[in-house]
């Protein structure tokens, strides 16, 4: 039985990694298999690569692409393609819609070159479903470092909010044009291949966001799945939809 491939895509801070973790979590409460990855990582020679990606040490855009797709093929061999094999859900935090999106449309390197590496990269694995969390880049990047938000001396001797990204960048001095170009890359691969990318809307609250990729999840998993019973803990609706306006493949 071949398995199902789902990939999260967007920019910093729309949510991939906390949806990743949810719609594991619920896949554990159902006893389904699963295999929950992220990029670049997931090896022990795609752990090192990450660690170099995120240092910010000079790299050619060239060189950079290179040590993704080489990360990825590792990923895809040892990890991705066997529990397909295996019939599981892999959930893979980034793919190779990601590499469009930075090294393409963000770097300016050949699309075409990327598309091919991406293939020769992931062999067979290609996910059947990516869910593209759409997000500005100022709100993801300002989310995600909300929590890393410190007090600094400002110019007249008081103390001002400082924000800085994981890698310790302060948000002044990101590359807002970068990562607007990227989102651009992730919405036009979005509408290119609208039969295997959905876009959700990230800016909702994060149990909404659940609900919606659980829907799309369910919809493939579990296509015969009426659905479930209302129980005590979550009544039916005083005014319920139409049948079926919830769940599209409830019977
Ligand atoms: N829908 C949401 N609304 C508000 N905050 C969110 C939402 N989704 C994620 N967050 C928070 O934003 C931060 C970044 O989320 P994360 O999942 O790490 O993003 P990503 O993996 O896409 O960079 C975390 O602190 C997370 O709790
Ligand atoms: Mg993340």
């Amino acid at each position: 039985m071949a398995g199902l491939f789902i990939a999260f895509e967007g920019g910093e801070g729309a949510g991939k990694t906390t949806q990743s973790l949810l719609l594991a979590e619920r896949l554990a409460e159902r006893q389904t298999p699963h295999l929950l990855v992220r990029e670049p990582g997931g090896t022990e020679l795609g752990e090192y690569l990450r660690e170099y990606l995120k240092s910010e040490r000079p790299l050619s855009p060239e060189a950079e692409l290179l040590l993704f797709e080489a990360a990825r093929t590792e990923l895809v061999t040892s990890q991705i393609l066997p529990a397909l094999a295996a019939g599981q859900v892999v959930i893979a935090d980034r793919f190779f819609g990601s590499t469009i999106a930075y090294q393409g449309y963000g770097r300016g390197l050949d699309l075409q070159v990327i598309e091919s590496l991406n293939r020769f990269a992931a062999g067979p694995a290609a996910p059947d479903l990516t869910i593209l969390l759409d997000l500005s880049p100022e709100a993801g990047i300002r989310r995600a470092m909300s929590f890393q938000t410190s007090f600094s001396p400002d110019a007249s001797g008081g103390l001002a909010p400082m924000q800085r990204n994981a890698e310790g960048t302060r948000f002044e001095d990101l590359d807002l044009e970068f990562h607007n170009k990227a989102r651009e890359g992730f919405r036009a691969q979005a509408e290119a291949h609208h039969d295997k990318w959905v876009v959700i809307d990230a800016l909702g609250p994060i149990e909404s966001v659940q609900e919606e990729v659980w829907k799309l999840t369910r919809e493939r998993l579990y296509p015969d799945e009426a659905e479930p019973a209302a129980t005590a803990e979550s009544p039916t609706p005083v005014n319920p939809g139409p049948q079926g306006e919830l769940w599209p493949q409830a019977t």
